[in-house]
């Protein structure tokens, strides 16, 4: 069972997506299992700080050595992946997502202010990911993201196993259109492909509406 430690500045964040949805059903078929820390346990000093001035100066403010450090030495074990999630990270994807979902044991830092202490990356840390070309106030939804995203290589957690197979980006198309009752809703009917029974035809014409979405938002995907 992969075993995954969140460490964050904002555990309650993560309460209703871990609740919810098929995420919550594998945790509690114990598919998978998911710890979030509060970082803030680490610290020393009584105001609880985590953060300080940059050295160098400009905007903002830096997460300290310190607890981070403390904090990932008492939770990694010996072959865990510790990754921090940072938009200067490797780009996020399925393959990176399928990869992830087979390691034993992940420790997930989330960042927070302006960035970390270099010092954290160069000692705890094995790997950076980012979830896109944006910036969150800080890391724990991109955690969420890529915990969301592994649980799906995790066999038991989807309850179709094959619906992974049927999705974007497993190949390198985006989805075709999907249909269900009523066959007409507010004059609008339903391909009569898709009626017709004709596996042969349906799926020739599932492949041209993907091959033409793919075109039309996603041109890169064809290179
Ligand atoms: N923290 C802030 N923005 C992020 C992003 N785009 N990806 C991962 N972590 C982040």
């Amino acid at each position: 069972m992969p075993r995954i430690d969140v460490l964050t500045l904002f555990p309650r964040m993560l309460d209703g997506f871990l609740a919810e949805s098929i995420l919550g059903k594998g945790l509690e078929r114990d598919l998978l299992s998911v710890k979030v820390h509060d970082l803030r346990a680490w610290t020393t000093d009584k105001h609880r700080t985590a953060d300080d001035r940059p050295f160098g100066g400009g905007a903002g403010m830096v997460m300290k050595p310190e607890p981070v450090v403390a904090a990932i030495e008492q939770l990694q074990s010996p072959g865990c992946k510790r990754i921090y999630l940072t938009p200067d990270g490797v780009p996020f994807s399925t393959a990176l997502a399928a990869g992830l979902a087979r390691e034993s044991h992940l420790v997930l830092l989330s960042g927070h202010y302006e960035g970390i202490d270099q010092r954290i990356r160069d000692t705890v840390i094995d790997m950076e990911i980012s979830i896109g070309d944006y910036v969150l106030t800080n890391g724990t939804l991109a955690a969420a993201v890529v915990i969301d995203a592994l649980s799906r290589f995790i066999p038991g957690v989807l309850g179709e196993e094959k619906s992974l197979t049927h999705e974007s980006f497993t190949g390198k198309l985006l989805d075709f259109p999907q249909y269900t009752r009523p066959a007409e809703f507010r004059g609008m009917s339903v391909p009569e492909v898709l009626l017709s029974g004709n596996h042969a035809e349906i799926e020739k014409w599932r492949s041209a509406r993907s091959l033409e979405k793919t075109k039309k938002v996603r041109p890169d995907l064809l290179k």
